[in-house]
């Protein structure tokens, strides 16, 4: 699975961890110790950890004068890895030495990576990242403490937001008209999945990945479609009113434990503001709007997620009181990686079922001498989409997030006039 992971670009760190003749970072990715700094230039490098001398962490390392200096004899590296000073010998063999580094790009807010071997090095997959604009840029990431499918299972799992994610004044919700073909109210969309506990799932292989819907019988006997887009490995769209393009990629630090990325990406419009405001009077803590950067953990394993039980009871689900942490205490309780065969799963995991066999289909593959899927040059990145609606009669789920979509031209129709 490595090997698979490793031809596909993967997120390092976000770029504003990164200041120019700052401090670097410790980066672990795919299990692997790494260093990132940004030199006097503003260029950003990612190296191992070692010193290629005697071996000392060049983390602790001095970042200065379009380089890195290792704190100990003092070599020095340039952003490609090339040792440009070596003042511990009367004779310096610098121009043999390199430390062995890893191609870089920065797109949207986030430093990748690519891990893989050089000769099999495809372009940079753009997801709508590289002509985003400055303003429009927005990326951060949290620490996750378990295997990173386990964490990516639940963005494929839509059955979850009937019961983990719900609130009981959520009964409430009056009937505002929307229930019928076209864009639900965001807080009618609520409803429907506390009223529509067991969805049906229907999968369909794409060839950047999968998209599935999840459908719900609505009280006045109408189909809702939750469409949520997959991309191999990392990347998920979770479904939205009227679509998203919004990332969240699954990126592993080791085999237990993750960093999640959501970031923004162009075409993300909802001129005719679909859905309507938010869903906001919901019983959680309200986290403002969403900022770049890394966000903090206050619900945690040692402090039980602060579930409250009085709140358990007469307000919310799960008692917790804060919606991302409401799936983290779930995936990371589990352990850092569960043993897989003893799950009992169900129709509702159809998608969580695809996701897995998907990846382990592939790494065979590539183990067989198959290149990957969903690299560069196999589609336009930018097309992939999640969405959410209450379906005609007769209309396609499979329709719903395409530029066939009369929302999505909409939304195009807006970015071309910029
Ligand atoms: S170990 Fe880095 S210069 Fe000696
Ligand atoms: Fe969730």
């Amino acid at each position: 699975m490595g090997n698979l992971l490793r031809r596909y670009w993967t997120p390092a760190c976000l770029s504003m961890e990164l200041v120019a003749d700052g401090s670097p970072l410790e980066v672990r990715l795919l299990g692997e110790d790494l260093v990132a700094f940004r030199d006097s230039n503003g260029k950003a490098a990612l190296f191992d950890r070692n010193c290629p001398h005697r071996g000392a962490s060049v983390f602790y390392g001095r970042n200065e004068d379009c380089g890195l200096r290792c704190a100990y004899h003092g070599w020095k590296f340039d952003v490609d890895g090339q040792c440009v000073d070596m003042p511990s010998e009367q004779r310096s063999f610098a121009e043999r030495i390199k430390i062995p580094s890893y191609p870089v790009h920065e797109s949207g807010g986030i430093m990748w990576t690519y891990m893989g071997p050089p000769e099999s090095m495809t372009p940079f997959r753009d997801f709508g990242t590289e002509d985003l604009p400055d303003d429009q840029v927005l990326a951060s990431k949290v620490f996750w403490d378990c295997n990173w499918v386990q964490s990516l299972d639940g963005n494929v799992d839509t059955a979850h937001i009937s019961h983990l994610h719900q609130f009981f004044s959520v009964n409430d919700v009056a009937d505002d008209g929307s229930d019928k073909p076209g864009y639900p109210s965001n807080a009618w969309s609520w409803k429907l999945w506390w009223l529509s506990r067991a969805p049906r799932i229907e999968v369909s292989d794409e060839w950047y990945g999968f998209k599935y819907a999840g459908l719900r019988e609505t009280p006045n006997g109408y189909t809702h479609a939750r469409v949520t887009a997959y991309t191999i490995p990392y990347g998920t769209v979770i479904a939205s009113i009227p679509f998203s393009s919004r990332e969240l990629f699954v990126v592993p630090i080791d085999d237990g434990s993750c960093f999640r990325y959501f970031f923004n990406t162009a075409g993300n419009l909802n001129p005719k503001h679909h859905g309507g405001l938010p869903m906001t009077d919901t019983p959680y803590a309200r986290g403002g709007p969403l900022q770049s950067g890394i966000t903090p953990r206050e619900f945690t394993a040692e402090n039980k997620y602060q579930i409250d039980r009085e709140f358990q009871k007469n307000e919310a689900f799960s008692g917790i009181r804060d919606f991302v942490s409401q799936d983290m205490a779930m995936t990371e309780s589990m352990g850092p990686i569960y043993d897989r065969t003893k799950e009992h799963l169900g129709a509702a995991d159809l998608a969580v079922i695809r996701l897995r066999t998907m990846l382990i289909d592939a790494a065979k593959a590539l183990a067989e001498g198959t290149e990957p899927p969903g690299l560069a040059g196999q589609g336009d990145f930018r097309s992939i989409r999640s969405a959410e609606k209450i379906l005609e009669d007769g209309e396609d789920w499979r329709v719903l997030g395409t530029e066939e979509d009369p929302a999505v031209r909409e939304a195009l129709a807006l970015l071309e006039q910029g």
